[in-house]
């Protein structure tokens, strides 16, 4: 089945645009989407997909927004992972997905950092070996996108990130303010949200054995165990040893797993592997993420008949599609590289940033899944409290307001919002959270976009 609708994309008309030094990109034929390569930087090529809502509202008080979603990892796809398992305009299976965000708003997905997914570089040393680095060649390309398109400059840009692409969310969010001041960047910068992010590593890695230990996953050794790895993680950070604090950090992972049975690190109500997007790992430890990674496509591949893997899905089907893929390039060819260039900076935490941005009157939303063991809201909350913002007494004492989706009286959530700090806490959601909790999370979207689009319910 699934093959037919793979043979219809590729056959879709594609127009070519412009091909000129370091961009160049195709549209496809209705104009719907547009996608292309940007030389961030000699010899380093970012990728990105833009697709136009069919869902755009013209409201002359509202204009219609534009997402630009990050992914995790660091050095998973956002143009494979978030795209079709998450958010965008089709399945993995390439069947239309009702709760795609472009409901609310046209999606931008980049392959960030370059190396990433269909992103290259042509020389080893050219990976970025940190967020702000990342966030240069983010501007970079959003310069090259936005500034000789004014129908885009019309959109306000949302940064949207899950799981590390947190802190290439807030670094990328100053670089674009700067950029923008300065004259060389025109778009304006609508607000950034942070899902699950890894903000701030040690308030993490100390909320995994306490919040296992309440819900019966860890006994007290293993509490124990994981708590005076947690310490010596703290330590590492405070002192700037950070590629020893990552290292450490898989070494707590291992004490995790096999004090917990392997718990699953996306939703701790399962064991590692069951979540529906696993394969978008955050471990920097090659060993555990490749394990899960080929689970993962092993589970896929014998899950329906004539499915194709994800990987075969972006190698064969969608690259045919996009046509401009270089032949020596690899979807996810050098994500180890990406991660492992990042390993000096993976524990690095980017409070300071959000603070920064709050500073500046930026708004800043703040969504976890209740379920999420890596990025857990224990320790989101702990990072929270350590802003320096001076909103943030009367943030939290302010009282939160439920959510609710769909026709049931079932509480999907709270929220609250004081001044540009807004804060989502998403009920019977794991890591991933627009899977897991697609209807709520979609009239979260379209708030704090304030999409001229109705809410759903
Ligand atoms: C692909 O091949 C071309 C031509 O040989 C080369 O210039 C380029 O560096 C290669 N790209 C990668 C990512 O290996
Ligand atoms: C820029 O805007 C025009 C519409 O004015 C559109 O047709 C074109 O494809 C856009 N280019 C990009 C890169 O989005
Ligand atoms: C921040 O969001 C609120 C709505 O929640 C909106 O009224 C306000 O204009 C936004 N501020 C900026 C600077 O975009
Ligand atoms: C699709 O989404 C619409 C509105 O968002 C909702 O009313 C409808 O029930 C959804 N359909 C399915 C099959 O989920």
């Amino acid at each position: 089945m699934a093959k037919l609708h793979f043979l219809v994309i590729s056959f879709l008309f594609i127009v070519p645009l412009f091909h000129g030094q370091g961009t160049h990109f195709l549209k496809s034929q209705d104009g719907s989407e547009e996608w292309g390569y940007v030389e961030v930087r000699p010899k380093a090529y970012m990728f990105w997909w833009l697709y136009r809502s069919p869902y755009r509202v013209e409201d002359p008080s509202k204009p219609w927004p534009i997402m630009l979603w990050l992914q995790g990892g660091p050095g998973a796809s956002g143009v494979g992972i978030g795209n079709f398992q998450e958010i965008g305009p089709l399945n993995s299976d390439l069947k239309p997905r009702n709760s795609t965000w472009l409901r609310k708003a046209d999606l931008l997905f980049v392959d960030n950092p370059v190396g990433t997914g269909y992103s290259y570089v042509e020389d080893k040393s050219l990976f970025v070996k940190t967020d702000v680095e990342a966030a240069v060649d983010l501007t970079t390309l959003l310069e090259n996108i936005f500034n000789k398109n004014e129908s885009l400059q019309n959109s306000p840009l949302y940064i949207v990130a899950e799981s590390y692409g947190g802190k290439f969310a807030v670094t990328l969010g100053l670089s674009a303010l700067r950029a923008i001041e300065s004259g060389k960047l025109k778009l304006k910068l609508g607000g950034v949200a942070l899902g699950d992010s890894w903000i701030s590593p040690q308030d993490y890695v100390f909320s995994w054995g306490p919040l296992l230990k309440y819900v019966s996953r860890l006994d007290n050794n293993g509490l124990e165990k994981s708590n005076s790895v947690a310490e010596k993680i703290k330590q590492q950070i405070q002192d700037g040893q950070y590629v020893d604090a990552t290292n450490s950090w898989g070494e707590l992972e291992e004490v995790i797993i096999d004090n917990s049975n392997s718990v699953d690190f996306y939703n701790f109500l399962l064991d590692s592997g069951m979540d529906p997007v696993s394969l978008t790992a955050i471990e920097l430890s090659e060993g555990i993420s490749m394990k899960r990674y080929s689970r993962y496509l092993d589970s896929l591949r014998s899950s329906a008949d004539g499915v194709v893997s994800f990987d075969d899905l972006m190698n064969v089907v969608i690259r045919k599609k996009l046509k401009i893929i270089p032949e020596n390039v690899t979807w996810g060819g050098q994500s180890d590289g990406v991660s492992t260039a990042l390993q000096g900076d993976f524990m690095r935490p980017r409070i300071s940033e959000v603070d920064e941005l709050l500073a500046k009157g930026v708004n800043v939303t703040v969504y976890n899944g209740q379920l999420d063991l890596i990025c857990a809201t224990m320790g989101t909350e702990a990072w929270v409290q350590k802003l320096k913002w001076e909103g943030l007494n009367n943030f939290l004492n302010l009282e939160r307001t439920p959510l609710f989706c769909g026709k049931d009286k079932m509480t999907r959530g709270f929220t609250k919002s004081y001044k540009n700090l807004h804060f989502y806490w998403i009920l019977g959601a794991g890591h991933f959270v627009p899977v897991d909790q697609p209807c709520v999370a979609l009239n979260m979207v379209g708030t704090f976009t304030q999409s001229p689009a109705v809410a759903s319910s």
